[in-house]
């Protein structure tokens, strides 16, 4: 596993390195509460980890917190230039959460071997959703 943010003492993050890739990605919410009411949890078991279900169930509408670690997942694609296939796939990115809520970045798998090819370090990434929409956007930052 990689990614692991670097935290200060102080509670602050000390951020370093040089900007890999970056990549966005917006998600329509209805297109993955389509996906779940089709296929349940073999839809969710293709795309989530365990602890990204455990998290989105434990809310009243799991869809926008599903949607937004779907957007995640494809800005990550975006952001190696590889796009979700073989190089790296769903369950090879997952989005961790530290004590304040905040996202992080988890490469496994496929995704660990893309990372070290491509020198990677650690992430930044922001999630939103409303009800109708989720989008996220990540920061590749390299090795230092
Ligand atoms: C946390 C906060 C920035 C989220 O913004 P929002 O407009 O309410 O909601 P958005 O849809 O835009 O963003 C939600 C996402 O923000 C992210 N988030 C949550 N806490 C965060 C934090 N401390 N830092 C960065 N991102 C955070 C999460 O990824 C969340 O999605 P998730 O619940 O699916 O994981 C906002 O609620 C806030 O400032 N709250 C006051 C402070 C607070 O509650 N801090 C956390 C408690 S320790």
């Amino acid at each position: 596993m990689c990614g692991e943010r670097d935290v200060e003492g102080d509670g602050s993050r000390r951020v370093s390195g040089t900007v890999i890739g970056h990549g966005i990605d917006l998600v329509d919410n209805s297109r993955i509460a389509r996906s779940v009411e089709r296929f349940g949890d073999r839809f969710l078991r293709r795309i989530y980890t365990p602890a990204e279900i455990e998290f989105c169930q434990s809310h009243a509408d799991p869809v926008p917190h599903l949607a937004a670690r779907w957007a995640a997942k494809e800005a990550v694609g975006k952001a190696f230039g590889t796009g979700l296939g073989e190089e790296i796939s769903w369950l090879d990115i997952e989005v961790t959460r530290d004590g304040a809520g905040r996202p992080g970045l988890a490469l496994h798998g496929n995704g660990g071997v893309l990372a070290e090819a491509r020198r990677y370090g650690s992430a930044q990434l922001s999630l939103t959703h409303t009800k109708d929409y989720a989008a996220a956007s990540v920061l590749l930052l390299g090795k230092v």
